[in-house]
C-alpha cells in the first residue's frame, strides 16, 4: 500500500499523522478567520468620500488577543511536536533488529542483523536490494548511510522521513502493526534514476518470520553457489546488469527482462524453448542473428567462450 502517510499502519507513522491532524485541524479556522476579516474589513472601511476610518492604535483589548493567542498557539504547537519527537527519534529503546541500510545510485541495499538466523554458507550476512522483510510489531532500527550523494529513506505507512548522508550515519526507526507490503521512495532527488529508487517494506507475521529468513537464505545461497561463482561474478561485472534484474543481486537493469527466474520460463525471448545451457550460450553468444533487431547485443568476441558457457550455467541455477 501507500506510498501516502495519512494511512498510518505504525506507531511511528501514527505519531506523524496525529500531528499533523491536529495542525491541520488548528489551521483551517485560524485561515478561516484571518482570511474572512481581512476581506470584510476590506470591503466594510474601504475608502469612500465623507468616510473616514475609524482608528484602533492604542486598543489594548485587541493587542491583547492578537499577541496571546497566537502566542499560545505556538507554543502548544512546539510542545505537542516536542512529546511525539521524543519517541519518534528514540531509536535505541527496545528495538528488536537493527538494519544497516546503504542508499546509492539507484537502489537500496538492506544488511539485515548479525545473527544465525541471517548468515549465509560462505559466514557473510543477508543482503537484499529493493525489498526488505521486517517481522510483524518489531521496532525495527534502520540505520542509514550512503554510498555518494544524499538520498532520503521514506515509508510513509510505516515511519518518518530521514536522510542517507555520505560519510556519516543516520538512523530512524519504524514498526508495522499488521502484515502487508508497505511502498516507499527515495525523497531526496539524487539523479536521473532517483524515480527508481523504490522501496518495499514487507511485514511477516512473528511466527512467520523464520520460514521467510529460511527461504531467502536458501536463494541467496543458490546464487552464491561456489561451483557457479564464475558465472555470476562474470554476469555481475559485465554489461548484462545494465539492462537485467537479477534479484538477490546487485543487478537491477530495468531495459531487459528480469532474469530472477530464467530457469523456470518456458523459453528464451519466445523464441528458443527450451531454456538449457546449449540455447543459453547461442543466445548470449549473438542474440540479434536468432531475433533481428532486438536490442540485446552480440556477446561473442566481447566474452570469451569460457565465460559465455560460465553465465549460463550460473543463469540456470535461477528458477
Ligand atoms: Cu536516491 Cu533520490
Amino acid at each position: 500500500m501507500g506510498p501516502w502517510p495519512l494511512d498510518p499502519r505504525g506507531p511511528q507513522a501514527e505519531a506523524s499523522t496525529f500531528v499533523y491532524w491536529i495542525l491541520f485541524a488548528c489551521a483551517i479556522p485560524i485561515l478561516a478567520i484571518v482570511c474572512g476579516s481581512l476581506i470584510y474589513s476590506g470591503i466594510k472601511f474601504r475608502e469612500r468620500p465623507g468616510h473616514v476610518a475609524q482608528q484602533i492604535h492604542g486598543n489594548n483589548m485587541l493587542e491583547l488577543i492578537w499577541t496571546i493567542v497566537p502566542t499560545v498557539m505556538v507554543i502548544s504547537f512546539t510542545g505537542l511536536s516536542w512529546n511525539k519527537l521524543n519517541d519518534i527519534n528514540n531509536v535505541d529503546g527496545g528495538t528488536a533488529m537493527t538494519v544497516k541500510v546503504e542508499g546509492r545510485q539507484w537502489a537500496w541495499a538492506f544488511t539485515y542483523p548479525d545473527q544465525q538466523m541471517f548468515k549465509l554458507q560462505d559466514g557473510s550476512t543477508l543482503i537484499t536490494g529493493e525489498q526488505l522483510d521486517i517481522p510483524v510489531g518489531a521496532k525495527v532500527k534502520i540505520e542509514l548511510t550512503s554510498k555518494d550523494v544524499i538520498h532520503s529513506f521514506w515509508v510513509p505507512n510505516l515511519g518518518g522521513k530521514k536522510d542517507a548522508v555520505p560519510g556519516h550515519n543516520t538512523s530512524l526507526w519504524l514498526q508495522a502493526d499488521q502484515p502487508g507490503t508497505y511502498k516507499g521512495q527515495c525523497f531526496e532527488f539524487c539523479g536521473e534514476g532517483h524515480a527508481d529508487m523504490l522501496i518495499t517494506i514487507v511485514a511477516h507475521p512473528q511466527n512467520e518470520y523464520a520460514t521467510w529468513a529460511k527461504t531467502a537464505i536458501d536463494d541467496a545461497n543458490r546464487l552464491n553457489d561456489p561451483r557457479t561463482k564464475a558465472g555470476r561474478d562474470t554476469f555481475l561485472a559485465s554489461a548484462c546488469v545494465g539492462c537485467h534484474t537479477v534479484k538477490g543481486t546487485p543487478a537491477a537493469g530495468k531495459v531487459g527482462p528480469e532474469l530472477t527466474h530464467i530457469a523456470s520460463k518456458a523459453n528464451i525471448a519466445s523464441v528458443l524453448t527450451p531454456v538449457n545451457q546449449e540455447n543459453l550460450v547461442k543466445w548470449i553468444s549473438d542474440a540479434p542473428s536468432i531475433k533481428p533487431g532486438i536490442l540485446m547485443p552480440r556477446f561473442k568476441g566481447v566474452l570469451t567462450d569460457q565465460q559465455i558457457n560460465d553465465i549460463a550455467q550460473w543463469l540456470l541455477t535461477l528458477k
